[in-house]
């Protein structure tokens, strides 16, 4: 009898463990097909001029957008993260140095590369998030690929990207964007420029920066760096609707939350946040203090 409950037990483990076995390999076969497929945009490609205010905006957005934090600061690539599970997630050098793309990207290459994730083979760009670059206005988009054409060239021998296995799980159920070519409404028609001046619009419009991990909702939720605490829900159902405007500055500029949280960079990348200027933390705070 036992003899009998052993053999059903260790039959029932066994087609439990084969059956997330083959739902693995079902996965991974799907992530290498939709990472192959081929995309083709018309791409239009603003004027790139190179004066100096244009220059510094473009400086201003590589650090807003997050370039400088993934692409190192010196744009010229680095391991971001290597994990055995999740995967090697490698920002490669973007610069003109040997190994960089900066001297075979054309200007429509850039343009294709941030409004719709795609590389110049028409392949998807993994883990680079352009969903959250494809909203830029041509003036913005402009002055970002001017700063980033310039770029002092940088030689450093990086190695290659992969995505493993509970990355490749993690993209299937949507936690995780390896193909953000999937996500973003490539229709989209960028506004030539915007009114910079504090309003919940401009704040929205800068907020696309917080979805990746603070989700579209931006009631955050669970993380997607490994070892990282839970993201934090920052509409008015958050500590956000006790906070004051300064309040909001302070936590964004300093990594300190008025209740006395410490945030580490490394998981909410508070360095980044604090380069944003007074009026666009400002126009942040109206946008998602509105968010219900
Ligand atoms: C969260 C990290 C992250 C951020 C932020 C980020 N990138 Fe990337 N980027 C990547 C990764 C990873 C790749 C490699 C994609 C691949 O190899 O498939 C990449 C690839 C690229 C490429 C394509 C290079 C090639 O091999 O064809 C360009 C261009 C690029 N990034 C520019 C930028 C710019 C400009 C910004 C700022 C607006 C930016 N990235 C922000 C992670 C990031
Ligand atoms: C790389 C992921 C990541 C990005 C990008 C990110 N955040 Fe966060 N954020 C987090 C995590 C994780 C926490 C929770 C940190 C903790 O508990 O230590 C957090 C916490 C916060 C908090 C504190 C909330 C509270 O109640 O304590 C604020 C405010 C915040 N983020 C705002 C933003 C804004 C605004 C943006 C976009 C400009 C942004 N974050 C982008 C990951 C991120």
């Amino acid at each position: 009898m036992v003899k009998r409950i052993l053999k059903i037990v260790l039959f029932s483990v066994l087609s439990v463990v084969l059956l997330l076995l083959l739902f693995y390999v079902y996965v991974s076969w799907d992530f290498n097909q939709r990472a192959k497929k081929s995309y083709t945009y018309d791409v239009s490609v603003p004027k790139i001029s190179y004066d100096s205010a244009n220059l510094v905006l473009g400086e201003h957005l590589s650090v807003i957008k997050g370039c400088r934090d993934c692409h190192e600061n010196d744009l010229g690539g680095r391991v971001l993260i290597d994990d055995p599970a999740l995967g090697r997630l490698v920002p490669p050098n973007l610069t003109k140095g040997e190994n960089g793309i900066g001297s075979q990207y054309s200007h429509e290459d850039w343009v294709r590369a941030l409004r719709h994730g795609v590389g110049p083979d028409q392949k998807p760009l993994l883990f680079m998030p352009a969903h959250e670059t494809a909203n830029m206005t041509e003036k913005d988009m402009a002055a970002l690929i001017a700063y980033c054409t310039q770029a002092s060239p940088v030689t450093r021998s990086l190695p290659e990207i992969e995505i493993r296995p509970v990355g490749k799980l993690l993209n299937f159920f949507g936690k995780m964007h390896m193909l953000p070519v999937e996500i973003i409404d490539h229709d989209f028609v960028p506004l030539a420029d915007m009114d910079k001046r504090v309003s919940p619009e401009f704040g929205e419009y800068l907020a696309v920066s917080c979805t990746g991990c603070h989700y579209s909702t931006f009631k955050g939720g669970s993380p997607q760096i490994p070892d990282s605490p839970p993201v934090a829900d920052i509409t008015s159902s958050g500590n956000l609707a006790r906070w004051s405007e300064a309040d909001f500055i302070q936590t964004l500029r300093t990594g300190k939350t008025p209740e006395g949280k410490i945030m580490q960079n490394e998981f909410m990348p508070w360095k980044m946040t604090s380069a944003f200027t007074d009026d666009e933390l400002k126009s942040l705070y109206l946008f998602l203090k509105n968010q219900q």
